[in-house]
């Protein structure tokens, strides 16, 4: 059975203000992002933490976001441009399990991939895509939910990450849920 997607009307839902009450942008990611960084947000949605990690980066960064859904990606380009931070957005469209990450191979500082890695039938691919777009020391942040994903399927997640070519570091801080963070070893 192929996994659920998130539909656009829970990324409504989720660019909700009182959502940083739970998982906040700048605790969760702020230890992580130096300014100047390039970011990679595959399963994007409407850009919770999206416009946080450009405001992060600064002018002299970049996001560069992938997601399946059309309406998710027109909506984080409509709250970026609003949020005057869409010149340091890149939006790619994934199509099935292409991430559509072309070109970018090797220069990406750090990936984040939030409450998407359990909607995602390929995971070995997933974690392939990213591992082939860091940079060697770059460094991946994922986090799930753990209202619906179990520490069982965690792991499982986890042991695709690790063939994909990644190292577990540390079980991630901050934001509640399930969460790693992994390297690509330099
Ligand atoms: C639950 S939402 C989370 C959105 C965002 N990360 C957040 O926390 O607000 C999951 C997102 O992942 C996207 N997604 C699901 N499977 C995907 C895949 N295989 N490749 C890219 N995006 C995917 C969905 O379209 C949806 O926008």
């Amino acid at each position: 059975m192929a996994p659920f997607v998130c539909p656009p009307w829970i990324g409504y839902l989720l660019i909700n203000p009182f959502r940083k009450f739970l998982e906040n942008p700048k605790n969760m990611l702020g230890p992580l992002v130096r300014e100047g960084m390039v970011i990679l947000e595959p399963g994007c949605g409407m850009g919770y933490f999206t416009l946080p990690l450009a405001r992060m980066t600064g002018p002299g960064g970049r996001v560069v976001v992938s997601d399946l859904e059309p309406r998710m990606l027109a909506a984080l380009e409509k709250r970026a441009r609003k949020a005057r931070l869409l010149d340091r957005i890149e939006i790619r469209r994934a199509r099935g399990d292409d991430l559509g990450l072309e070109g970018l191979e090797q220069t990406v500082d750090l990936a984040v991939a939030i409450h998407v890695v359990h909607e995602v039938p390929d995971q070995r691919a997933f974690f392939g895509q990213i591992y082939a777009a860091l940079k060697p020391g770059g460094e991946c942040l994922v986090r799930e939910p753990s209202f619906h994903v179990s520490r069982k399927r965690f792991e499982e997640s986890m042991a695709r990450a690790e063939e994909a070519g990644f190292k577990r570091r540390l079980l991630a801080r901050g934001g509640g849920g399930l969460g790693a963070l992994l390297l690509k070893e330099p």
